[in-house]
């Protein structure tokens, strides 16, 4: 099966000039979900792994399937505010203005391998800091790895310290 059918183009979405990637009809085919979860796997070639750490909101949907077939644990990122403990925060940089990723303080311990994922790597922003605080925890990011790349963000180019690896690149 091409899971790439499932992804759907939706233009000038959220804004006026962007082509989003939407992956709803892929969340909706229980075929299709397995396929990428697996694929996904196969991706970290089943290193160790303590914890898997994802990032809102799209993250979620195939990390915590990734953290149960890993053995690991499932961390979640989340933006200002959502998480209820005591968090450690990341500003970072968006195409336009600044954002907020945070943490649970307790969510890594030092020496924890670690898979970063998320949906999707576009500027490379978002997993930068995602990965910065993972570290800050003293965690070890293996591998970050993502369901879909938009390579002429060149996203890689801010994760050139970590192994980066995507299921589909446009
Ligand atoms: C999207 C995507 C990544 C991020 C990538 O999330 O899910 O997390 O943008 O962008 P970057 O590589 O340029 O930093 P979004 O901020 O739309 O949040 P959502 O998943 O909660 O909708």
């Amino acid at each position: 099966m091409n899971i790439e059918q499932y992804i759907r183009d939706i233009k000038d979405f959220p804004k006026q000039g962007v082509d989003f990637k939407d992956i709803t009809p892929l969340l909706a085919n229980p075929e299709a979900m397995r396929i990428c979860a697996q694929e996904l796997l196969n991706l970290t070639e089943m290193q160790p792994i303590d914890k898997v750490v994802a990032i809102e909101a799209r993250g979620f949907f195939f990390a915590s399937l990734l953290a149960e077939k890993l053995n690991a644990g499932f961390v979640p990122i989340r933006k200002p505010g959502k998480l209820p403990f005591d968090t450690l925060k990341q500003p970072y940089t968006l195409e336009y203005g600044m954002d907020t990723l945070e943490i649970h303080e307790d969510a890594i311990q030092k020496g924890d391998l670690v898979l970063l994922h998320d949906d999707v790597l576009a500027t490379g922003g978002t997993a930068q800091a995602a990965c910065r605080l993972v570290e800050q925890l003293g965690g070890k990011v293996v591998q970050c790895n993502f369901l879909i790349e938009l390579s002429f963000l060149k996203g890689t180019e801010k994760l050139k310290y970590y192994e980066v690896r995507s299921l589909l690149t446009y």
